[in-house]
């Protein structure tokens, strides 16, 4: 058991005061001590910034919640991450992520069907095949780094089935999606973005290199629709919307990054959360192994919860406004921590237990409740669910053989590294 002398479960960090702004600061596991003392000192907390003009911290879950759904007063047009962005950069970086009702709301619904629960519950069937062969492959090899051989191979084979990319292309982009979203690491990329001079690559996602390479990934792509040729939701995404407006090519290569990013790494770090879990508190696969259909669908959903892949998203304030005794200036960067909001114990019931059977649960890791609730909310609790059921179907033991490791970033919160042997049942 590697859980048993820790103050916070999947944590190692008990640092009342951890510098948020820092790339560092989840290199432990989430701060959870300083989480809990901002909730309980100073929910709407300034924070200043080591490189930045400093930004307010939301830490309560409620304020996280009524905040994201205040779109005319907190905006996603100047940036969605702690970062400052010059309004060049903005404009070459922008997707529409970045952007608000209604122009977001019109592209959003060109994809949204795609990712229903009803469209991505036709890849069912392959997510158990691929989930089944990883698991099974992991058992026949004995040590294993979890994250690696399992956690990192699903979610980009299953993106690349619905977005209509070949899966032979899988490896690469996931190594191209970490150099992007793992930016902060140097285990990813030579180009860790708060240590090397960047700025020549300031106009491309994450200030990466690495999407030169996507983009031109993208530009074949467009070619193919352009041609005629069916390249699933990405075809999508071209049509115009009811206002008949057409996404520009610029425009299409960021969401082609962006979706490379964000459909690559926080299913992975549920999964290898999921599995940690499994492999600290036994009872727990156990309790999976009785589960039936809706308990499991619960069972994943508290796996998100508990493990919470993006620690926040940002806004900008619209105005000035007064909230919680304090004035937020219009043009501030207000941090929305749906990391903290997940361990609240006033929302939460013993936050910090996995209730496998939690119900209602109101945990906000997709960012529930906004504007811009998770496109991938669907396919990543399908993943997880078929990952718990056939882990609990396949395996009888879990065990971790040494200490993991954390990504540096304070934007991901995931375990990179996870050395486990997985026995047959
Ligand atoms: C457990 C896994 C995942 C977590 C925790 C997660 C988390 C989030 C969160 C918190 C947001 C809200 C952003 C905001 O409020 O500004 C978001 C948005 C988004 N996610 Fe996910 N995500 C996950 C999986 C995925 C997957 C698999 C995809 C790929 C399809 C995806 C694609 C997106 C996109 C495109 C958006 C932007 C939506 C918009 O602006 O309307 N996510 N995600």
């Amino acid at each position: 058991m590697m859980t048993s002398d820790w103050t916070y479960p999947f944590s190692r960090s008990t640092s009342e005061h951890v510098d948020l702004s820092s790339q560092d600061a989840f290199n432990e596991g989430a701060p959870f001590a300083t989480f809990e003392r901002m909730r309980r000192e100073d929910p709407v907390a300034w924070c200043e910034e080591q490189a930045g003009r400093g930004f307010w911290s939301i830490t309560r879950h409620a304020d996280i919640v009524r905040l994201n759904r205040d779109r005319n007063t907190l905006s996603s047009a100047q940036g969605i991450r702690i970062e400052d962005q010059s309004p060049e950069e903005y404009e070459a970086r922008k997707t529409f992520q970045e952007t608000d009702p209604p122009d977001h709301t019109h592209f959003r619904m060109l994809v949204n069907e795609a990712f229903s629960r009803k469209s991505v519950g036709r890849f069912e069937a392959r997510i158990r095949e691929i989930t089944s062969e990883l698991i099974d492959r992991a058992i026949e090899q004995g040590e294993i780094d979890a994250t690696y051989e399992i956690a990192r191979q699903l979610p980009m084979r299953m993106l690349a089935q619905i977005i209509g990319i070949p899966e032979a292309d899988t490896s690469w982009l996931v190594e191209k999606g970490d150099a992007l979203i793992s930016n902060a690491d140097p285990e990813y990329t030579d180009f860790v973005v708060d240590k090397v001079n960047t700025e020549e690559y300031r106009l491309l996602p994450f200030r990466s290199p690495a999407a030169v390479e996507l983009f031109d990934y993208a530009n074949g792509l467009l070619k193919r629709i352009r041609a005629g040729e069916d390249v699933g939701v990405l075809n999508l995404v071209m049509q115009p919307t009811r206002e008949g407006k057409v996404m520009s090519d610029g425009e299409f290569r960021n969401f082609f990054c962006l979706l490379v990013a964000a459909g690559n790494d926080t299913t992975r770090f549920s999964i290898s959360a999921s599995i940690h879990a499994l492999a600290n508190q036994p009872t727990l696969l156990e309790s999976l192994r009785g589960a039936d259909a809706d308990q499991l669908v619960t069972a994943a959903d508290e796996m998100i919860r508990w493990a919470s892949p993006t620690t926040h998203f940002r806004r900008t304030a619209t105005r000035d406004f007064e909230y919680e005794g304090k004035l937020v200036r219009q043009g501030d960067k207000v941090v929305l921590w749906f990391v903290s909001g997940n361990r609240d114990e006033a929302a939460i019931e013993a936050p910090y237990e996995i209730r496998l059977g939690r119900k209602p649960n109101p945990f906000i890791s997709f960012g529930q409740g906004g504007p811009h609730v998770c496109l991938g909310m669907y396919l990543a609790r399908l993943e997880v669910r078929i990952v718990l059921e056939e882990l609990a179907r396949r395996v009888g033991r879990i065990q971790q053989l040494a200490e993991h490791s954390y990504l540096r970033s304070n934007f991901i919160l995931g375990i990179k590294r996870l050395p486990v042997r997985l026995t047959a049942r």
